[in-house]
């Protein structure tokens, strides 16, 4: 690593995506569960969601969005400091995945560590690699958000299983010093948590708790369980909380802010946020009628596609927010140069 003593800024510096392939729809869920497309998009706003092959994996979309987000850094492998993936649901219970990604990606000066704060922790990667470039630990930092959320889900629930998708996404952060560099400077962050929730948004089994055994499988403790009601008020509550503490602490105001980037767990919950916060319908950004909720992987994507269409331009300041088991819950102010 490489350590110095200027105090730099953090910015993002290049933006990647992986989706898989295969869509499957509200009509395709119709066929196989007692659902219809009305009631999924009525209470969600989802449409269709991606779902990996057999031979996608976390580390597969991860590898594959880290690349893409390198290439637009135009940022070699080898100049990498630190691989943090945020995951849910890692390629192994151990090694971590950024390992995997390390080696992969020939990032041979890179130290790697996988982070776990559920649909949150894209936003509490990004809050790591701030700090890191901030105290000069860090020059040039890999987040990634990767999941695999149809592996851990139980396809038999019909209350949780059309909400989920998978994908990746990956974002470059770097130390930023003369004032004409380009890229998103993330200018504040906050995170909190309410460990008083956790059993409203689990999967119980494969821990230390349940370890795996044929009971625990009998029981499909290996699939996420949920409290919808209780996550939904937590998350609008969570969300609009840290969106407006990021906003303070950035010293900018809400009427500044020119683009929301929330978790695209549902469109319900980012409209009750926008309510709250008073935004007008163009600053707010959606894409979960295509992907689904990806959990870690919401937000960078929802960053990517927003910056694709032109919604997400230089010059703008954009809010995005992360809420999730735990409960987990951040945001950060992003100054896009
Ligand atoms: N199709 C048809 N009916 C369904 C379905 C379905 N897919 N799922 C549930 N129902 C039924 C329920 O069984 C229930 O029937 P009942 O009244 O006969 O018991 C009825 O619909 C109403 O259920 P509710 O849970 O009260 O419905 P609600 O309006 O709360 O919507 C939902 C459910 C969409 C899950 C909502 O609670 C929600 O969005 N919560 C947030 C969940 C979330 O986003 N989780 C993602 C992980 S956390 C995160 O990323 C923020």
């Amino acid at each position: 690593m490489n350590y110095n003593n200027q105090m730099p800024r953090a910015a993002i510096t290049g933006l990647g995506v992986y989706l898989p392939e295969r869509r499957l729809t509200n009509q395709d869920l119709e066929k196989v569960l007692d659902t219809t497309s009305e009631w999924i998009v009525q209470r969600t706003g989802i449409c269709e969601r991606r779902v990996a092959g057999p031979e996608e994996t976390t580390f597969t979309m991860a590898l594959a969005a880290s690349q893409q987000a390198l290439a637009a850094a135009n940022l070699l492998p080898e100049k990498v400091d630190l691989i943090i993936c945020a995951t849910l649901i890692p390629e192994y219970m151990f090694p971590s995945t950024a390992s995997l990604l390390q080696n992969a990606l020939g990032a041979t000066h890179a130290a790697g560590f996988d982070l776990e704060a559920a649909c949150a922790g894209f936003i509490y990667a990004l809050s790591v690699a701030r700090a890191y470039v901030l105290s000069g630990m860090a020059e040039n930092i890999l987040v990634i958000g990767s999941e695999t959320m149809s592996r851990v889900i139980d396809w038999q629930d019909r209350s949780t299983c059309v909400l989920f998708g998978d994908g990746a996404g990956a974002a470059v952060v770097q130390a930023r010093r003369g004032p004409s560099e380009t890229g998103g400077e993330i200018e504040s962050v906050v995170l909190m948590n309410d460990g008083s929730k956790a059993d409203c948004l689990i999967i119980p089994g494969g821990g230390s708790r349940n370890p795996a055994s044929e009971e625990t499988v009998r029981q499909r403790l290996h699939f996420i369980k949920m409290n919808g009601p209780e996550v939904f008020k937590s998350a609008v509550r969570g969300m609009s909380e840290a969106c407006l503490l990021a906003a303070e602490r950035a010293d900018v105001k809400l009427a500044e802010v020119d683009l929301m980037v929330a978790h695209q767990a549902n469109a319900r919950i980012i409209e009750a946020i926008q309510k709250r916060l008073g935004l007008p319908d163009h600053k707010v950004y959606q894409n979960l009628q295509r992907y689904g909720n990806t959990s870690a992987a919401s937000v960078p994507i929802a960053l990517y596609d927003a910056q694709q269409e032109g919604r997400l331009r230089p010059g703008m300041r954009v809010i995005v927010a992360g809420f999730g088991g735990g409960f987990s819950c951040g945001a950060a102010l992003i100054h896009w140069k």
